[in-house]
């Protein structure tokens, strides 16, 4: 392909002012770093993380100008590897993708090859989209959970920041994985949706906001998966049954942990932490079959929305006041 080919991309900017811009742009091919794998990028979606890289936040993007986007779905239109071919339809996700390299609010992107999976069977690129890095963080912190010993049998497992993109996913997949729900969510608006996605009771989250000092509550959840951090994370990790465990992975709330060492001392509960930028390439790629697969959620268009590129400034907006309900995919074509 023509290094000088040109294409649309969202950039993040620091303005003259010491504000911040973010426009679609023209960019060239020439522009993108060095890579194994050039992409023509079909679809992306919008993180949390994305939000944060996209407003000038240092601690997920260090250098500006920058393209944002920690995923991206597409087909290969030029490849020096061997393991991947032209045409072939892949999915790009963690690493530094979209926060210390260009990602995929663009319509090209191009990356090492270790960070694309073939896209599984089962799956189309809109559809991977609509998982992206949220549902797939989501599906990671419930094969935690599995992994030590978290069956359906042993109770409720507590779902935090219930209806965002982590947590919209996680309820559901929780749900058609037969255990059952109880959602923590500050919107009002969302419990006839998170009773669609299968949960089997919908908390306000003042109620897994403890401020009683107590080390330990009562025995309530076998499990949680933790979006939001802070003293929600606390009040799970207070109220878990005897040898019952919470996934965190979000800070959605706050990066704090204010706790006592009793929960784990005492009741023996164990604190899972979920990082999918550093998930193993195997794992990475077993969990995108099962997602494809055994895990694909019936009816996904209930869970995510659908922008342009054009649409990202206002998105941004919505999801760093915790505004977005489920996932929203990036049609990269407008
Ligand atoms: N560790 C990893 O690998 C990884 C991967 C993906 C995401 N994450 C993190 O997971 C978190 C969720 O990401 P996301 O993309 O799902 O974001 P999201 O769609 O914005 O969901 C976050 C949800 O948290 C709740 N929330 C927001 N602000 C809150 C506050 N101040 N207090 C209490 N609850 C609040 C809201 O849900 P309700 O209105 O329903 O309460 C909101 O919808 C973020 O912190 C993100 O950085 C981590």
């Amino acid at each position: 392909m023509d290094e000088n080919t040109t294409f649309k991309a969202l950039v993040a900017d620091t303005s003259a002012d010491g504000g911040f811009t973010r426009q679609v742009e023209e960019k060239r091919i020439s522009d993108l770093p060095a890579g194994d794998l050039l992409v023509r990028v079909k679809y992306s979606s919008l993180n949390y993380k994305d939000a944060l890289s996209a407003s000038g936040n240092r601690g997920v993007t260090k250098n500006y100008p920058h393209i944002p986007g920690i995923d991206a779905a597409g087909e290969v239109i030029e490849s020096s590897s061997p393991d991947f071919h032209l045409g072939e339809q892949v999915i790009l996700t963690g690493y530094d993708f979209g926060s210390n390299a260009p990602g995929g609010f663009s319509q090209v992107a191009r990356v090492p090859v270790a960070w694309a999976v073939k896209l599984p069977a089962g799956l189309s690129l809109e559809e991977s989209m609509a998982y992206g890095t949220g549902g797939f963080t989501a599906a990671l912190c419930i094969a935690r959970l599995q992994e030590l010993g978290i069956t359906p049998e042993r109770g409720e497992i507590l779902v935090t920041g219930a209806s965002g993109g982590v947590g919209s996913f996680a309820v559901a997949l929780l749900a058609q994985n037969g255990y059952t729900v109880a959602a923590a969510t500050g919107k009002t608006g969302a419990r006839q949706f998170l009773l669609d996605l299968g949960a089997h009771e919908v908390l306000p989250r003042e109620q897994i906001d403890d401020t009683s000092g107590r080390p330990l509550l009562k025995g309530r959840w076998a499990g949680a998966v933790d979006t939001v951090g802070g003293n929600y994370l606390a009040t799970a990790l207070r109220s878990i049954q005897p040898m019952g465990a919470v996934a965190a992975c979000g800070n959605a709330a706050s990066a704090d942990l204010p706790l006592t060492v009793y929960p784990f001392i005492l009741r023996g509960v164990s604190l899972l932490g979920v990082d999918t930028s550093r998930c193993p390439a195997d794992l990475r790629r077993r969990l995108w079959q099962k997602i494809a697969g055994e895990w694909k959620l019936p009816r996904l268009e209930r869970l995510y929305a659908t922008i342009g590129l054009t649409g990202l400034d206002g998105a941004i907006e919505r999801i760093l006041h915790g505004g977005v309900r489920g996932r929203l995919v990036v049609d990269c074509s407008y």
